[in-house]
């Protein structure tokens, strides 16, 4: 009886998909430096094999959660999975409605019906706070109906139901995650769809001038990525009876403008210039903030790290790793 035990150890506890991009990465470096083990998939569409890097004790799937078998080995023997892969962009789901649409939602489902057959125990859903859409009344918290404008929120709620039925219909347990505007190392700065603080490091860094669409004077609730790994570990250790088919913001509870952001950041690296401002981007959201005090009573969530902090290890970073 040694050989079917030695091989049922040798499953991974925990599924990170996206493992590749940016979130899933550094909650994946989180678990196997608490020793977990861990299997990672992702098909490099928005992630990048870089990113892998330092993961090297992470069993690693290349695969397409559109592909229903991919999804099935991926689960395979696994407690707990912690879903990040999407297409996660307003602008890019704006160009391209459809791919946004396969990569996020028709993924989700699949990816839900492996793990129901897998008998996986629990998972955790990468939600978006962009779902609240741009109704004016602020903090957004959970009660608020969602009012999804753009393809990529409306693709990230119906994620959001899928899940929420499963615990319903199947009984999986799950819970969903709202994360407002994530940040950090890691981040992808290249691509023209990459977060803003990602795109601002990378120029003010080079001595470029960045863009800021609109006023400037929108705001954001940036939570730095240590705080949403910490969130998603909490989420995964709660108790079923308080989190489960449980939706709730991750974020810091606080916000801040857009020109702000560039003063602080003029600081943070040096850059002597003005911003240029151009048109505001269709299907933005002017203002959001959360209120996280459901986070805060059902998983004992606090954030870890503030936004300047952050922010000073996020240009450290992009410095150091050759990005900028
Ligand atoms: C939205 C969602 C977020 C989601 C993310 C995925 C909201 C509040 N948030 O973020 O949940 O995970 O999409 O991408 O809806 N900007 C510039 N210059 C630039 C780039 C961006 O001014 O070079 C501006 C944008 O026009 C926007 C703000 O910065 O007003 C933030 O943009 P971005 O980082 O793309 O994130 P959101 O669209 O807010």
């Amino acid at each position: 009886m040694a050989a079917p035990c030695a091989v049922e150890q040798a499953l991974p506890q925990f599924l990170v998909t996206g493992a590749a991009g940016f979130i899933g990465r550094s909650i994946a470096a989180a678990l196997l430096k608490r020793g977990h083990s861990v299997r990672g998939i992702d098909n490099f569409i928005a992630g990048k094999p870089a990113n892998l890097t330092g993961l090297e004790e992470m069993e690693f799937l290349e695969g397409d959660l559109r592909i229903p078998e991919d999804c099935a080995r991926a689960c395979s023997g696994v407690e707990i999975v912690f879903h990040e892969a999407a297409l996660a962009s307003v602008p890019r789901s704006v160009a391209a409605p459809a791919e946004t649409n396969e990569n996020c939602v028709n993924a989700t489902l699949n990816l839900l019906v492996a793990a129901r057959d897998a008998q996986v125990r629990r998972v955790i859903y990468a939600g978006s706070s962009s779902v609240y859409g741009d109704a004016p009344a602020l903090p957004k918290h959970e009660e608020m109906l969602p009012n999804p404008i753009s393809p990529y929120a409306v693709a990230k709620l119906a994620g959001e139901h899928y899940v929420r039925a499963f615990t319903r219909v199947y009984g999986l347990e799950t819970v969903v995650l709202r994360y407002f505007n994530v940040f950090g190392p890691y981040q992808d700065p290249t691509s023209q769809y990459s977060g803003v603080l990602a795109i601002f490091c990378r120029r003010m860094l080079a001595g470029q001038q960045p863009t800021i669409y609109g006023d400037g004077e929108q705001s954001r609730d940036f939570t730095f990525i240590e705080n949403v790994v910490h969130g998603n570990l909490l989420a995964a250790a709660a108790p079923a009876e308080k989190v489960s088919g449980q939706m709730m913001n991750l974020a810091t509870g606080k916000s801040i403008s857009l020109n702000e952001t560039f003063a602080i950041l003029r600081e943070l690296t040096g850059y002597k210039g003005e911003p240029q401002y151009a048109p505001a981007r269709a299907g933005d959201i002017r203002d959001s903030l959360a209120d996280i005090r459901r986070a805060e009573a059902l998983l004992g969530y606090r954030p870890q790290v503030d936004f300047r902090e952050g922010l000073r290890r996020t240009v450290e970073w992009y410095r150091m790793s050759g990005l900028a």
